[in-house]
């Protein structure tokens, strides 16, 4: 596991933009797996301004998202679909067939799960997946269990994810109690994770992400088992690491450890 520390949310968001740049013009065709939740939204500003000045071309790319509330259709505000288009492709000139998104109010959701799990598949697997991760671990909507989900899902969600949130529903009573999510082992086949964390209530996940055992209890875990994962922190939401050295300096990031 790669570890990036920045100085902040700005460096955060531009190291990790500047990343899937890189690799869109390595493999223009790119297969990329994307998060929500307000940790990416500063990298996919980056990425839409890369594309306003030339510097990232998309057309070839095709993208799946980790998950939706069951219950959200793409017009709802809330709904991940909704927010995927608002804050990233409408500004991205990749091609409407190419994006990938689970549908909310599919009338048989593990139909749902199936469809999902077979057109990664059949686009031959995520290449880089984008990661945020939530305040009890969670990934995607994989939330702490007894044991790591392998495919795409329905998921009850914890209370703890639904009150963090309800910061993007105006109606708190909204927020839906159940999700489909994409699983563990779809995320884990992924030949490259990056996972992004930039407030301090993330420290603690990401202590016991990089250096608690692995276990279903906290899923972002799951990634030191990864061949090929970055982490790209600020120094927030590193802070609460205690094996790793690390030291602050006025550049972009500091170090790279590898652990
Ligand atoms: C939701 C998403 C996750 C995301 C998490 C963190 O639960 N399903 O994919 O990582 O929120 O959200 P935020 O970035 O707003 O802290």
């Amino acid at each position: 596991m790669e570890l990036i520390i920045a100085k902040d949310y700005r460096e955060m968001s531009r190291q990790a933009a500047t990343l899937v740049a890189a690799h869109i013009i390595v493999n223009p065709r790119l297969v990329l797996g994307l998060a929500t939740g307000s940790t990416p939204l500063g990298t996919y500003e980056e990425l839409v301004k890369m594309k306003k000045k030339g510097m990232a071309d998309f057309s070839l790319a095709t993208t799946f998202n980790l998950d939706e509330y069951i219950g959200l259709g793409p017009k709802d505000r809330a709904s991940y679909h909704y927010f995927m288009f608002h804050n990233l492709f409408n500004g991205l000139n990749i091609r409407r067939e190419n994006i990938n998104l689970l549908n909310g109010l599919a009338k048989d959701p593990k139909a749902e799960c199936r469809r999902y799990e077979k057109a990664i598949q059949k686009a031959g697997g995520i290449d880089l997946q984008i990661l945020g991760i939530g305040q009890n671990g969670h990934i995607g909507f994989n939330e702490p269990s007894e044991v790591f989900p392998t495919v795409a899902h329905i998921v009850d969600l914890s209370e703890e994810t639904r009150r963090v949130n309800a910061k993007f529903f105006k109606d708190k009573k909204r927020v839906p109690t159940q999700a489909i999510s994409v699983g563990i082992g779809t995320i884990m086949k992924a030949k490259e994770i990056m996972l992004l964390a930039n407030t301090k209530e993330k420290a603690e996940a990401i202590t016991e992400a990089i250096e608690g055992p692995v276990r279903p209890q906290v899923p972002a875990s799951v990634l030191q088992l990864h061949p090929k994962s970055v982490m790209i922190l600020t120094e927030q939401a590193a802070k609460g690491l205690k094996h790793i050295f690390y030291k602050s300096n006025k550049f972009s990031y500091i170090e790279k450890k590898v652990v």
